[in-house]
C-alpha cells in the first residue's frame, strides 16, 4: 500500500507532529505541505518554525510550502491541522475534489454526517462517509479525530462501559503545546495554573457522547452518560493529565476497573501507529507522570493510575500525549483505518 499524504498546517504544532510521525511510513508518503498565505513558496526550512526535538527529515526541508488549494496539491489523503476557524471552508473544497481529509480541527467533528472516530473505540461509525458522499454529493470526504483531552479520556471510560456508565466529572491539567505555537505566553503560564481554556470542557462533554454513542441508521445516538469537565492550562510542555471520576448503574470498585483496563483489546489488527498497549495500567501510586509517561507506546498509549473506590463508582487518572495521542497520531491512525478499509 503506497497513499500519498500532504499536511495542511504543516508549520503548526500539530502539523509538525505529523512530519515527524509520517517520516518512514510504510504505506503513506508525504507528497505536499501547505501553510498559511503569509509562508506559501518558502521552503519548509525556511519558515524557521521546527521546533520538535528531533531532527528535521532533510529532504522535507526543501519541501516548498504550497497554498491551501486542491489543484495544487498531489494526494489521495490530506491530513488537517488547521485552526478552526480556517478548516471548515477549506477541509470542504479539498472533499469537494474528491480528496479524503483527515482533519484535527473541531470545525466539522460533530456534524451529523462527519465521523468522529477513535478506531479501538468506535470503528463503525466509519459507515457515515458513506452517507456524508452521497447526501454532499461530494467525491472526497471528511473525518474527524477528538479533541486532545477528549481523547485519553474517552479511550479510558471504554473499557468501562460494560459496566454502565452513567455519570463521568473529570478535571484537566493541560499542556501549552495544545494551544498551538501562539497560544500561550511564558509570562502567563509560568508559575500559573489557567483555569479556563476555551471551548475545552463544552468540546469534552459534547464529543464524549458522540464517541460512545451507537450508530442508529444514518446517524450516531449519543451516549446517554452525564458528562462534566472542568480544564485548566498549566506549564507542561506536552502531555494532558485528567483526574476523572466514574460512577456507573452496575456495581463497580477498583478491582474491576482495573481488571477492566488490563483486559481492554480492542484488535486493530496491525494498523502501523497501533500501540502495543492502547492503555497502560501503572501500580505505583505517584505514576503517571507528564515527563516519564507521556512517550510510552511512542505516545500513542494512554496511562491510567491511581485507581481508587470513590463513594459512588471509581475514580482514576489519565494521562496522554496531547499532540500525538491527541492530535497527529490519531489522526494517522484514522488514515491507517481508512487505507485498510478502502476508503482511500
Ligand atoms: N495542539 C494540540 O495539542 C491539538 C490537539 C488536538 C487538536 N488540535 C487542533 O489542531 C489544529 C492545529 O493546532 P496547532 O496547535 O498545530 O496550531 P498552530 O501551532 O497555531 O498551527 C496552525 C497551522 O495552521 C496554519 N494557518 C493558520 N492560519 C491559517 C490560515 N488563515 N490559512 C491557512 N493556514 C493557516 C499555520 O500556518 P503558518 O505557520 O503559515 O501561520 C500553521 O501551519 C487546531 O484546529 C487545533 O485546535 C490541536
Amino acid at each position: 500500500m503506497n497513499k500519498k499524504v500532504a499536511i495542511l498546517g504543516a508549520t503548526g504544532a500539530v502539523g509538525q507532529r505529523f512530519i515527524q510521525l509520517l517520516d518512514n511510513h510504510p504505506w503513506f508518503e508525504i507528497t505536499g505541505l501547505a501553510a498559511s498565505e503569509r509562508n506559501v513558496g518558502k521552503t519548509y526550512k525556511d519558515t524557521k518554525k521546527w521546533r520538535l526535538d528531533t531532527q528535521l527529515p532533510e529532504e522535507i526541508g526543501e519541501y516548498e510550502i504550497l497554498p491551501m488549494d486542491p489543484k495544487k496539491i498531489d494526494a489521495d489523503l490530506v491530513f488537517s491541522a488547521l485552526p478552526s476557524d480556517v478548516a471548515g471552508e477549506i477541509e470542504a473544497n479539498f472533499a469537494k475534489e474528491g480528496v479524503a481529509v483527515s482533519s484535527n480541527a473541531s470545525a466539522n467533528r460533530m456534524k451529523e454526517d462527519v465521523p468522529l472516530i477513535i478506531p479501538e473505540v468506535n470503528r463503525d461509525h466509519i459507515s457515515l462517509i458513506d452517507i456524508q458522499k452521497e447526501k454532499r454529493g461530494w467525491d472526497g470526504f471528511i473525518i474527524t479525530n477528538p479533541n486532545c483531552s477528549t481523547i485519553g479520556l474517552v479511550l479510558s471510560l471504554k473499557p468501562l462501559t460494560k459496566f454502565g456508565i452513567e455519570e463521568v466529572r473529570v478535571a484537566t491539567m493541560q499542556a501549552v503545546s495544545g494551544a498551538g505555537f501562539d497560544g500561550v505566553s511564558s509570562m502567563d503560564i509560568l508559575d500559573n495554573v489557567i483555569p479556563y481554556i476555551k471551548g475545552e470542557e463544552e468540546k469534552m462533554e459534547t464529543e464524549t457522547l458522540k464517541l460512545l454513542g451507537n450508530m442508529d441508521k444514518d446517524r450516531v445516538k449519543p451516549a446517554s452518560i452525564k458528562v462534566s469537565a472542568g480544564c485548566h492550562r498549566i506549564g507542561v510542555i506536552d502531555g494532558h493529565t485528567e483526574s476523572i471520576w466514574v460512577s456507573t448503574n452496575q456495581k463497580i470498585d477498583a478491582k474491576d476497573a482495573k481488571n477492566a483496563f488490563l483486559m481492554f483489546d480492542p484488535q486493530l489488527k496491525d494498523l502501523p501507529s497501533e500501540p502495543e498497549k492502547v492503555i497502560f495500567l501503572h501500580e505505583r501510586d505517584d505514576r503517571p507522570q507528564t515527563r516519564l509517561d507521556r512517550n510510552i507506546g511512542r505516545g500513542m498509549t494512554v496511562s491510567v493510575g491511581r485507581v481508587r473506590d470513590d463513594f459512588d463508582g471509581i475514580k482514576y487518572i489519565a494521562l496522554s500525549h496531547n499532540t500525538i495521542r491527541g492530535a497527529a497520531g490519531a489522526a494517522i491512525l484514522n488514515g491507517e483505518l481508512l487505507a485498510r478499509e478502502g476508503y482511500i
